[in-house]
Protein backbone atom coordinates (compact mmCIF):
# COMPACT_ATOMS: atom_id res chain seq x y z
CA UNK A 1 0.00 0.00 0.00
CA UNK A 2 1.89 3.66 -1.06
CA UNK A 3 1.77 6.22 1.42
CA UNK A 4 -1.10 8.39 1.71
CA UNK A 5 -0.57 12.01 1.16
CA UNK A 6 -2.61 15.82 2.23
CA UNK A 7 -3.55 14.08 5.88
CA UNK A 8 -4.04 16.52 8.84
CA UNK A 9 -2.26 16.09 12.29
CA UNK A 10 -4.69 17.81 14.57
CA UNK A 11 -3.27 16.89 17.92
CA UNK A 12 0.71 17.05 18.74
CA UNK A 13 3.25 18.37 20.45
CA UNK A 14 6.17 19.96 18.74
CA UNK A 15 6.38 23.32 20.00
CA UNK A 16 9.69 23.19 22.17
CA UNK A 17 10.04 24.55 25.39
CA UNK A 18 6.32 24.84 25.99
CA UNK A 19 5.63 21.96 27.80
CA UNK A 20 6.33 17.98 27.65
CA UNK A 21 6.65 17.71 24.02
CA UNK A 22 9.51 18.39 21.56
CA UNK A 23 12.86 19.29 24.05
CA UNK A 24 14.72 21.80 21.57
CA UNK A 25 13.95 22.99 17.85
CA UNK A 26 16.48 20.87 16.64
CA UNK A 27 14.08 17.52 18.01
CA UNK A 28 10.87 19.60 16.55
CA UNK A 29 12.26 20.39 13.24
CA UNK A 30 12.93 16.50 13.38
CA UNK A 31 9.25 15.82 14.24
CA UNK A 32 7.82 18.20 11.20
CA UNK A 33 10.30 16.42 8.59
CA UNK A 34 8.59 12.75 10.29
CA UNK A 35 5.22 14.27 10.07
CA UNK A 36 6.03 15.02 6.23
CA UNK A 37 7.17 11.27 5.69
CA UNK A 38 3.95 10.28 7.26
CA UNK A 39 2.33 12.03 4.46
CA UNK A 40 0.87 15.08 6.71
CA UNK A 41 0.60 17.90 5.23
CA UNK A 42 -1.12 20.19 7.81
CA UNK A 43 -0.32 19.88 11.45
CA UNK A 44 -2.02 21.88 14.23
CA UNK A 45 0.91 22.18 17.28
CA UNK A 46 -1.48 22.24 20.43
CA UNK A 47 0.79 22.68 23.42
CA UNK A 48 -0.58 21.60 26.62
CA UNK A 49 -2.61 24.07 29.19
CA UNK A 50 -3.11 22.74 32.29
CA UNK A 51 -3.56 24.74 35.51
CA UNK A 52 -0.79 23.88 38.19
CA UNK A 53 1.12 21.71 35.37
CA UNK A 54 1.34 23.32 32.15
CA UNK A 55 1.07 26.98 32.72
CA UNK A 56 3.41 28.30 30.08
CA UNK A 57 1.75 32.07 28.63
CA UNK A 58 0.51 32.25 25.32
CA UNK A 59 3.09 34.82 24.41
CA UNK A 60 6.01 32.43 24.82
CA UNK A 61 3.92 29.39 23.06
CA UNK A 62 3.37 32.72 20.46
CA UNK A 63 6.80 33.11 20.26
CA UNK A 64 8.23 29.29 20.22
CA UNK A 65 5.53 28.45 17.46
CA UNK A 66 6.76 31.04 15.32
CA UNK A 67 10.30 30.53 15.49
CA UNK A 68 9.25 26.94 14.36
CA UNK A 69 7.14 27.51 11.59
CA UNK A 70 9.42 30.24 9.60
CA UNK A 71 12.77 26.85 10.58
CA UNK A 72 10.16 24.53 9.48
CA UNK A 73 8.99 26.54 6.48
CA UNK A 74 12.65 25.41 5.00
CA UNK A 75 12.32 21.67 4.74
CA UNK A 76 11.46 20.22 1.50
CA UNK A 77 8.10 19.17 1.34
CA UNK A 78 6.83 20.64 4.94
CA UNK A 79 3.72 20.50 6.12
CA UNK A 80 1.70 23.92 6.96
CA UNK A 81 1.67 24.06 10.45
CA UNK A 82 -1.11 26.08 13.22
CA UNK A 83 -1.09 26.55 16.54
CA UNK A 84 -3.85 25.65 19.01
CA UNK A 85 -3.84 24.27 22.50
CA UNK A 86 -4.76 21.10 24.16
CA UNK A 87 -7.02 22.71 26.97
CA UNK A 88 -7.42 20.82 30.17
CA UNK A 89 -10.76 21.05 31.84
CA UNK A 90 -10.10 22.89 35.23
CA UNK A 91 -10.16 26.44 35.81
CA UNK A 92 -7.53 28.42 33.11
CA UNK A 93 -10.40 26.63 30.55
CA UNK A 94 -13.37 27.82 32.75
CA UNK A 95 -11.82 31.42 33.03
CA UNK A 96 -10.64 31.68 29.33
CA UNK A 97 -14.01 30.66 28.03
CA UNK A 98 -15.45 33.29 30.26
CA UNK A 99 -13.10 36.24 29.09
CA UNK A 100 -12.99 34.35 25.07
CA UNK A 101 -9.28 34.04 25.36
CA UNK A 102 -9.36 30.18 24.76
CA UNK A 103 -7.22 29.34 22.45
CA UNK A 104 -8.75 27.27 19.10
CA UNK A 105 -7.07 24.83 16.74
CA UNK A 106 -5.66 27.75 14.05
CA UNK A 107 -7.87 30.53 15.37
CA UNK A 108 -11.15 28.97 14.14
CA UNK A 109 -13.91 27.94 16.68
CA UNK A 110 -13.31 24.74 17.06
CA UNK A 111 -11.52 24.31 20.60
CA UNK A 112 -9.96 21.09 21.51
CA UNK A 113 -10.65 19.98 25.66
CA UNK A 114 -8.57 17.01 27.53
CA UNK A 115 -10.31 15.66 30.74
CA UNK A 116 -8.64 13.88 33.48
CA UNK A 117 -9.05 10.26 34.22
CA UNK A 118 -10.68 11.31 37.22
CA UNK A 119 -13.49 13.15 35.71
CA UNK A 120 -17.39 11.85 36.34
CA UNK A 121 -19.85 12.08 34.01
CA UNK A 122 -21.30 14.78 35.50
CA UNK A 123 -18.23 16.79 35.19
CA UNK A 124 -17.40 15.62 31.91
CA UNK A 125 -21.00 17.10 30.82
CA UNK A 126 -20.60 20.40 32.48
CA UNK A 127 -17.67 21.26 30.77
CA UNK A 128 -19.01 20.23 27.34
CA UNK A 129 -21.92 22.24 27.78
CA UNK A 130 -19.24 25.41 28.57
CA UNK A 131 -17.77 25.00 25.70
CA UNK A 132 -20.39 25.00 23.86
CA UNK A 133 -22.36 27.84 25.96
CA UNK A 134 -19.27 30.19 25.12
CA UNK A 135 -19.91 29.13 21.54
CA UNK A 136 -16.81 26.93 20.42
CA UNK A 137 -17.11 23.52 18.27
CA UNK A 138 -15.20 20.97 21.21
CA UNK A 139 -13.13 18.32 20.10
CA UNK A 140 -11.93 16.06 22.63
CA UNK A 141 -8.86 15.04 22.80
CA UNK A 142 -8.18 11.29 22.69
CA UNK A 143 -11.65 9.89 23.87
CA UNK A 144 -10.30 6.50 24.95
CA UNK A 145 -8.23 7.64 28.63
CA UNK A 146 -11.16 8.71 30.31
CA UNK A 147 -12.75 5.70 32.49
CA UNK A 148 -16.03 7.56 33.27
CA UNK A 149 -16.58 7.06 28.96
CA UNK A 150 -14.96 4.02 28.41
CA UNK A 151 -17.23 2.07 30.78
CA UNK A 152 -20.57 4.48 29.62
CA UNK A 153 -21.45 3.06 26.22
CA UNK A 154 -24.29 5.83 26.05
CA UNK A 155 -21.87 8.88 27.12
CA UNK A 156 -20.02 8.70 24.01
CA UNK A 157 -23.08 8.87 22.03
CA UNK A 158 -24.69 11.74 23.86
CA UNK A 159 -21.63 13.83 23.70
CA UNK A 160 -21.51 13.60 19.93
CA UNK A 161 -25.45 14.54 19.96
CA UNK A 162 -24.75 17.64 22.08
CA UNK A 163 -22.15 18.63 19.17
CA UNK A 164 -18.80 17.67 20.16
CA UNK A 165 -15.93 16.30 17.96
CA UNK A 166 -14.30 12.81 19.25
CA UNK A 167 -10.96 12.31 18.14
CA UNK A 168 -8.61 9.70 19.36
CA UNK A 169 -4.84 8.38 18.73
CA UNK A 170 -3.42 6.67 16.52
CA UNK A 171 -1.43 4.48 18.00
CA UNK A 172 -4.46 3.60 20.30
CA UNK A 173 -6.65 2.47 17.26
CA UNK A 174 -3.30 0.43 15.90
CA UNK A 175 -3.65 -1.59 19.41
CA UNK A 176 -0.20 -0.30 21.03
CA UNK A 177 -2.54 0.94 24.13
CA UNK A 178 -3.48 -2.19 25.03
CA UNK A 179 -6.03 -4.42 24.21
CA UNK A 180 -8.93 -2.79 25.57
CA UNK A 181 -8.31 0.03 23.92
CA UNK A 182 -7.96 -0.91 20.70
CA UNK A 183 -11.19 -2.95 21.49
CA UNK A 184 -12.90 0.50 22.40
CA UNK A 185 -11.52 2.41 19.58
CA UNK A 186 -12.53 -0.02 17.50
CA UNK A 187 -16.12 0.12 18.51
CA UNK A 188 -16.61 3.78 18.48
CA UNK A 189 -15.63 3.37 14.63
CA UNK A 190 -17.78 0.73 14.37
CA UNK A 191 -21.02 3.43 15.62
CA UNK A 192 -19.24 6.05 13.45
CA UNK A 193 -18.62 8.32 16.33
CA UNK A 194 -15.09 9.05 15.37
CA UNK A 195 -14.30 12.40 13.82
CA UNK A 196 -10.50 12.60 14.33
CA UNK A 197 -7.61 10.44 14.76
CA UNK A 198 -4.66 12.42 15.70
CA UNK A 199 -0.67 11.66 16.89
CA UNK A 200 -0.42 13.11 19.45
CA UNK A 201 3.52 13.15 19.29
CA UNK A 202 5.55 14.28 21.31
CA UNK A 203 9.26 12.84 20.84
CA UNK A 204 11.42 11.49 17.95
CA UNK A 205 12.23 8.27 20.05
CA UNK A 206 8.67 8.10 22.15
CA UNK A 207 4.91 8.61 21.07
CA UNK A 208 6.21 9.41 17.58
CA UNK A 209 4.26 11.09 14.75
CA UNK A 210 2.47 7.74 13.12
CA UNK A 211 -0.61 9.34 11.25
CA UNK A 212 0.49 7.79 8.07
CA UNK A 213 1.13 4.92 9.56
CA UNK A 214 -2.55 4.41 10.90
CA UNK A 215 -4.15 5.83 8.05
CA UNK A 216 -2.59 2.54 6.24
CA UNK A 217 -3.90 0.53 8.68
CA UNK A 218 -7.30 1.78 8.34
CA UNK A 219 -7.20 2.47 4.81
CA UNK A 220 -8.96 -1.79 4.25
CA UNK A 221 -10.32 -1.70 7.37
CA UNK A 222 -13.03 1.32 7.09
CA UNK A 223 -15.67 1.73 4.30
CA UNK A 224 -13.94 4.54 2.19
CA UNK A 225 -16.40 7.13 2.92
CA UNK A 226 -15.79 6.96 6.92
CA UNK A 227 -12.15 6.56 5.98
CA UNK A 228 -12.31 9.85 3.94
CA UNK A 229 -13.97 11.64 5.95
CA UNK A 230 -11.88 11.15 9.53
CA UNK A 231 -8.86 11.58 7.54
CA UNK A 232 -9.73 14.37 5.30
CA UNK A 233 -13.14 15.78 5.23
CA UNK A 234 -13.23 16.63 8.75
CA UNK A 235 -9.64 18.00 9.14
CA UNK A 236 -11.09 20.62 6.43
CA UNK A 237 -13.81 21.57 8.62
CA UNK A 238 -10.99 23.21 11.28
CA UNK A 239 -10.14 25.48 8.77
CA UNK A 240 -13.48 26.90 8.62
CA UNK A 241 -14.89 24.74 5.98
CA UNK A 242 -18.81 23.91 6.85
CA UNK A 243 -19.09 21.85 9.27
CA UNK A 244 -19.59 18.08 8.02
CA UNK A 245 -21.77 16.66 10.70
CA UNK A 246 -24.66 18.72 11.33
CA UNK A 247 -25.16 19.36 15.44
FE1 LIG B 1 -1.78 15.72 23.75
Amino acid sequence: MPQLTGLTDVHCHLVPYVDDGADNLDEALQLVAMQAQQGVSVIYCTPHLRAGMFETPQEKVDRQFERLRQAAAALPGAPRLYLGRENHCDKTLLDNLRTGQARTLGGGNWLLIEYSSRHSRREVLRYLQAVLDAGYRPVIAHVERYPCITQDPGLARLMVKQGAWLQVNAAAVMGREGLRTRWFCRRLLKQDLVHLIASDAHHVDMRTPNLGDCARFLSRRLPQEQFARIFYDNPACLAGLPAHAAL
